[in-house]
């Protein structure tokens, strides 16, 4: 369902180069560069990387780096051949100030990235679905070190996008999706 979601999200297709942002062990990126010419992943984990390495790498179709996702869209090498951008389940653990930061970036650095897929955001209103009767910490919404991250509305991210430069269109998981109930996609194009 998730693989759906993105090809379908990013009209990803045989041409285009993916570039994908907080790429973890690589399992999901390895599904998605197959769908294209491939791609890279960038995760900071050195023992996410090191396991997408012995699994996945297959240079030039298929490559991942260590490194912090802002600081490497601060400097990319080769931005200019990446057509679609992905940061799937990752955006919310990335700090206020930075993750504004980060879509300034992906809007200046990679000219030829016509959508950027930010998928599995959870969302702000829902909050009491995710939780139910469990008591929630005070201001957990805005922790980027929690479990779930930073929380926010559909709004609130749509209008962060906006201050960036980028048009949001919200997308939601098929019911069956574990998360649906409480979590949402964004799909940014220029
Ligand atoms: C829940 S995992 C998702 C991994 C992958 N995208 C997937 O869907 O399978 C979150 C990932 O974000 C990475 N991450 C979080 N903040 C990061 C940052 N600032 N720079 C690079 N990686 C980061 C973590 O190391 C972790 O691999």
């Amino acid at each position: 369902m998730i693989v759906d979601a993105v090809v379908s999200g990013l009209a990803l297709d045989s041409d285009d180069t993916l570039l994908d942002l907080c790429c973890g062990n690589g399992a999901l990126s390895t599904l998605l560069f197959s769908r294209c010419r491939g791609g890279l992943g960038v995760d900071f984990s050195e023992a996410l990387i090191s396991i997408a390495n012995s699994y996945f790498e297959s240079p030039p179709e298929q490559a991942y780096i260590l490194q912090d996702v802002v600081m490497f869209c601060e400097n990319p090498t080769t931005p200019d051949k990446f057509t679609k951008i992905l940061c799937y389940g990752s955006f919310p653990f990335i700090e206020h100030d930075r993750s504004e930061l980060l879509l300034r970036l992906l809007k200046d650095n990679f000219a030829n990235a016509e959508n950027v897929f930010i998928g599995n955001c959870p969302d702000k209103e829902q909050m009491s679905r995710f939780y139910g009767d469990q008591p929630v910490e005070r201001g957990i919404e805005n922790d980027p070190a929690s479990p779930i991250g930073i929380w926010r509305t559909e709004k609130e991210f749509v209008e962060m996008a906006e201050r960036c430069g980028w048009q949001a269109e919200i997308h939601k998981m098929p019911e069956k999706y574990y998360a649906a109930h409480y979590r949402y996609d964004v799909i940014l194009s220029r």
